[in-house]
């Protein structure tokens, strides 16, 4: 096997090594302070908590292996997270919840940036021990790569002044929208949070979603921790559950994104993007009008691809509007049923984390527009 190297600077330079999820044990978590934030009133998993039934599992994991035998046989080095039992309740001395959640979506929690492999401080109490099913993992990579930082951002409190009480109380989608809008979260500014699938990863910048899940105090921790980095805030009125980027808001190769027609990037926010001559297009409409079953996030995955170079890209198998808007877009576009996956933690951005894309870390935006830098 070629030498371990973690190195990643964005979402689309040529993959070569790369942790793909598992759905063994996932737990809906029970309610807390902030998941009421992720889960719609309408939604069928109110109510309900637990281990997921086997049937479902298991079908998930056949389209995780499938998505990583398809990378390997394109050349990618896949390694696996090691699952732990998820119905474990999370006790310390700050909080106590009786069920964590899973570790399908690495993207959420491990944020690549050049040598580096970052465990995000998130928000959700149920998501606080996640990081160990990648332990193993970062330990080797650690023994295998001298020049590997492994590092782990200061561990939130979580205690009740990381939310707004009474947040959802009697929340409609309008409301929710008009705080969007505003920037008004269910997480306060108490402690520096943010998930890693939050942060969009473009060579010396780093554009991070404000929203349920991510603090400014999140995104001043990523610029001090990050110095030579330019650290941007964006956030997207038009979503009601402003959580995670990746659906949201993709970069497809340098000087192309795609941005989900409901979810616009203020003007304001779009200049630096214009002013560096970068393309902002509408996503192409999902295909389904409904997700999954038991499934947390919206329609929208339709727009999660996976990038394996700046001309090829994995996308979901039955969307057929993003499969058709990649081609007349230059893509070799490769098709992975996950529909079975989604709801264990999204589609195949979130499913995996980078570990070492060829290519260095690039200047994407020499013309430094003022409006969404952090300081
Ligand atoms: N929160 C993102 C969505 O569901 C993943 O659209």
């Amino acid at each position: 096997m070629a030498a371990t190297t973690i190195c990643s600077w964005n979402d689309f330079d040529p993959l070569q090594h790369v942790i793909v999820g598992r759905a063994d044990h996932t737990c809906i978590p029970p309610s807390e302070p902030a998941t009421e934030a992720k889960v719609p009133k309408d939604s069928d998993m109110h109510g309900l908590w637990g281990p997921r039934p086997l049937e479902t599992v298991e079908r998930a994991n056949a389209e995780l292996d499938n998505l990583a035998n398809t990378l390997e046989q394109r050349g990618i080095r896949v390694d696996r997270p090691t699952p732990i039992q998820w119905n474990q309740a999370v006790i310390t001395p700050d909080f106590h919840t009786t069920a964590m959640f899973g570790c399908m979506p690495p993207r959420d929690v491990l944020l690549t940036v050049g040598r580096e492999i970052l465990c995000a401080p998130m928000s959700f109490r149920c998501r606080y021990f996640e990081y160990l099913a990648y332990h193993p993992l970062m330990q080797r990579y650690f023994d295998e790569d001298p020049l590997f930082r492994w590092e782990q951002a200061p561990r939130p409190r979580l205690t009740d002044a990381s939310y707004q009480s009474g947040y959802f109380d009697e929340i409609t989608i309008e409301e929710r929208l008009r705080r969007t809008a505003a920037l008004d979260f269910v997480t306060t500014e108490h402690e520096p949070l943010f998930d890693a699938a939050d942060i969009l990863r473009l060579g010396q910048d780093l554009f991070c979603q404000h929203g349920l899940t991510t603090n400014r105090r999140g995104m001043q921790w990523l610029q001090r921790h990050f110095p030579d980095h330019r650290v941007h805030s964006v956030n997207f009125p038009g979503d009601p559950y402003p959580i995670h980027i990746d659906a949201t808001f993709v970069p497809l190769r340098p000087g192309l994104i795609i941005n989900n027609p409901q979810r616009r990037l203020p003007d304001e926010q779009r200049k630096i993007f214009a002013g560096n001559d970068w393309q902002i297009v509408n996503a192409a409409p999902p295909a389904h009008q409904q997700p999954p079953p038991l499934c947390y996030s919206s329609v929208w995955l339709s727009m999660n691809v996976l990038i394996i170079d700046h001309k090829t890209v994995c996308a979901e198998a039955s969307e057929v509007y993003q499969l058709e808007q990649l081609d007349r877009l230059g893509f070799e576009v490769i098709p992975v049923p996950f529909r079975h996956a989604y709801p264990f933690g999204g589609g195949l951005h979130c499913a995996t984390a980078d570990v070492l894309r060829r290519g260095g870390c690039d200047d994407f935006f020499p013309n430094q527009i003022p409006g969404t830098r952090i300081n």
